[in-house]
């Protein structure tokens, strides 16, 4: 190997590091070389001639736009509206009526990518609940990445993005803003409030308590124990028998005994402490 692939290597190796132990995303050994592609990306992007010089970098006191940079890149966005139905399916049926008397109404989306999921959520309350119940919810969004937090503050959205969703629900809540775009309308966004925040930086800075929260497609980035401190996290921020939803294949049985399973994608809060 010759002097700059050694010094590539123990770099990529650093941010690997920084990366798992500031914000829990883990790129295993199977996954470096995709690591390496999204850096060589933001290294491009921030004028950088090596990589070296980007881990240095990270480090610097005034490191902050390197590290944003980095924490974009390292993750996957993937995301559009109404994902997994099955899961969305029970989240109306079995939760929403449970909502129906509630003064307010307070759900996280807690990796919501550019809000794609948290418009959906609005859209089954209003359907379920009627469009009234809009003014008593509050639906948070939040992201490590800050470029997603900007594209869900703006609520527009390409055609594809919207390939899931009931045709007549696309008609009444989201309106054309040019060619194959469309914007979630006002009622909707109104409900909806997004944030940038690290699911890895725990106690979550929450004065009230949701009823449920939305940690979809998120955990599987995460080692057992960083998955396993995320979801007792959260479960200090949700109340007493409130719910908590994943992708049916992100199975909380095994990370905590304050989750109770109740079917694939979704489980409750026990009253049991780690
Ligand atoms: C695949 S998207 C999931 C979006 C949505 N929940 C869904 O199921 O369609 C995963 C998101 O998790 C975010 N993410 C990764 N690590 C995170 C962390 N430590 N804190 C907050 N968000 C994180 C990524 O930026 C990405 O937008």
């Amino acid at each position: 190997m010759t002097q700059s692939a050694l010094a590539d290597d123990t770099s990529l190796e650093t941010i690997r590091a920084w990366l798992e132990r500031t914000c829990a995303i883990h790129y295993p050994p199977g996954k470096r070389a995709l690591l390496q592609q999204r850096l060589g990306r933001v290294q491009q992007s921030l004028g950088m001639r090596t990589l070296n010089e980007m881990a240095n970098a990270l480090h610097c006191p005034d490191s902050r736009e390197v590290q944003l940079a980095i924490m974009h890149a390292a993750s996957t966005n993937h995301t559009y509206f109404f994902r997994e139905t099955d899961v969305l399916d029970q989240f109306r049926k079995d939760f929403l009526p449970t909502l129906a008397t509630r003064p307010e109404i307070r759900l996280w989306s807690a990796a919501c990518s550019t809000g794609d999921e948290v418009y959906t959520l609005a859209i089954l309350i209003a359907e379920a609940l009627g469009p009234e119940a809009l003014r008593r919810t509050h639906i948070l969004g939040t992201d490590i990445s800050a470029p997603v937090i900007e594209r869900a503050e703006a609520g527009i959205y390409p055609r594809d993005r919207l390939e899931q969703m009931p045709a007549d629900l696309v008609q009444r809540y989201l309106r054309p803003v040019g060619l194959n775009r469309f914007r979630v309308t006002d009622d909707i966004r109104t409900a909806c409030t997004f944030r940038r925040m690290n699911l890895k930086k725990s106690p979550y800075p929450f004065q009230h308590m949701f009823q449920a929260v939305f940690c979809r497609n998120v955990l599987y980035y995460f080692t057992p124990s960083d998955q396993a401190e995320v979801v007792n996290a959260i479960a200090d921020v949700t109340e007493r028998g409130g719910w908590m939803f994943t992708s049916v294949t992100e199975n909380l049985r095994e990370l905590s005994p304050r989750w109770q399973y109740i079917s694939n994608g979704i489980s409750r809060k026990t009253d049991k402490l780690t």
